[in-house]
């Protein structure tokens, strides 16, 4: 799967990166900072957004429902909503690229209102397994209809048929998705009385920072067990707001680690959010030895942040806890590059949910992994990687991405470690989440 004018790239063994870098928009926080702005009735702005191609399907598809978006400069965009339940039909399908958080979220926003919205995407998304939020929201009321999509997975292109009032509903996540807990707190939006979601292991909370923010009465109880109850009352109106969005520390993570692999690297990555729910990579590789230093930690816009100073490590496998994984889930691509350069075994568990990311990441790393040369097994539900002890990888390989972001950028990273030149077959599809990553890794190049 590659684009129909795919961009291949080489990486190569790599000078220390040094220098001080700052990294664009957090992608999920950018999503909700429109969505909700759309809903809210006046004017949002929003410096910080993200302006890769995912949130950008977003912003398209927020405009065909009604709102007015318009960017003002860089990052900054200013958005006039049309109120919780006034969003409007759209003229023809909304195409949702690559992006299946716009896809997740606005399935739920659409399932409250009384609008029939298609929903298609590229051949990735066109993959991914939609039955998670279709249960739910049929639950709700809405009528949905899919495509069958392989061994019975529902997929895109599908239609919503929204129904208001709907139907509000307690919800227990059956697996652990941000995605699916936002589409049903979205939809509840829209809905009488209380909408609930149980979350018996808790993933990234943006979605409820940002609803309280704009003002819905939303609450959350934690039980003894650790178990979540978030409930949002629906009907709400949502004032519009002023939004600094931090920068993804999903996209920091490829340079984290870039800085803790290339020797004599010593680099300083502005403005990372690192929500709890978010931070887990950085956790890990100090628990690997990694030489991470948080410094002016701060709020941004309702959320932790700190500027993180690396300095090239030498890094010891280890067992990592699947308890961790939500908190990280979007950073084992990088994290198995990590490990297969460190001293040692690293042994990942608990991994299903990276098989239905915008590829199989398990089974693409490793494949990938073992091509340039590391050591690695797969497991059902992770990785087990022997480490070089530091050792640069063989590399000379080229490496297929899948139409997945993150695979293409963990690949590149490993070339800057490798003997032989990394190629990427397409590195078109990183626009989705970090459209300048190339410019900074050449800016650390010196
Ligand atoms: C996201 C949630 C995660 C993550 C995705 C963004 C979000 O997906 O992988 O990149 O913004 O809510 P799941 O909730 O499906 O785990």
């Amino acid at each position: 799967m590659t684009h129909p004018h795919p961009t291949p790239r080489r990486f190569s063994l790599s000078p220390p990166l040094t220098g001080r870098i700052a990294i664009p928009g957090d992608k999920s926080i950018s999503h909700r900072a429109l969505m909700l702005s759309a809903l809210a009735v006046g004017t949002s702005r929003v410096t910080g957004l993200l302006e890769g191609h995912d949130v950008l399907a977003t912003a398209a598809a927020m405009r065909a429902m009604g709102a007015s978006i318009e960017r003002t400069g860089e990052g900054a965009w200013n958005i006039d909503g049309v109120g919780v339940g006034s969003l409007l039909q759209p003229r023809e399908a909304l195409d949702m690229g690559n992006s299946g958080t716009s896809t997740r979220l606005l399935m739920g926003l659409v399932a409250s209102h009384p609008i029939t919205v298609t929903f298609t995407g590229d051949a990735s998304l066109s993959g991914r397994p939609m039955g998670r939020v279709i249960d739910p929201l049929s639950q709700m009321g809405a009528d949905i209809s899919a495509s069958p999509g392989a061994k019975g997975t529902q997929t895109l292109p599908l239609m919503v048929r929204g129904l208001a009032p709907a139907i509000p509903l307690a919800y227990r996540l059956p697996m652990a998705s941000a995605q699916v807990k936002s589409a049903v707190l979205l939809a509840g939006l829209n809905t009488p009385g209380i909408t609930e979601v149980v979350e018996p292991v808790p993933t990234r909370d943006h979605s409820e920072r940002m609803l309280r923010g704009f003002g819905a009465d939303l609450s959350v109880e934690t039980g003894a067990d650790g178990t979540r109850h978030i409930r949002v009352r629906g009907e709400a109106e949502l004032r519009p707001q002023t939004i600094v969005v931090p920068g993804d520390p999903s996209s920091a993570a490829f340079f984290i680690v870039a800085a803790l692999l290339v020797p004599g690297s010593d680099v300083t990555i502005a403005n990372v959010g690192l929500n709890p729910t978010r931070a887990g990579l950085v956790e890990v590789l100090q628990a690997m030895g990694g030489d991470i230093t948080l410094l002016d930690a701060r709020e941004v816009g309702g959320e932790p942040v700190a500027d993180l100073r690396v300095r090239h490590s030498v890094l010891k496998g280890i067992e990592v806890d699947p308890a961790v994984a939500p908190s990280m889930i979007d950073e084992y691509p990088i994290l198995f590059v990590a490990a297969a350069l460190a001293e040692g075994r690293t042994v990942t568990t608990g991994l299903d949910e990276l098989r239905v990311k915008e590829s199989d990441r398990l089974a693409v790393m490793a494949a990938g992994l073992a091509a340039i040369g590391a050591r690695v097994e797969e497991s059902e539900d992770g990785l087990i990687i022997d480490g070089s002890g530091g050792d640069p990888l063989a590399g000379g390989a080229t490496i297929a991405g899948h139409l997945d972001h993150r695979i293409c950028m963990s690949f590149a990273i490993a070339g800057l470690v490798s003997k032989a030149p990394v190629t990427i077959d397409d590195m078109a599809p990183v626009a989705t989440s970090f459209p300048n990553f190339e410019a900074l890794l050449e800016g650390l190049q010196g």
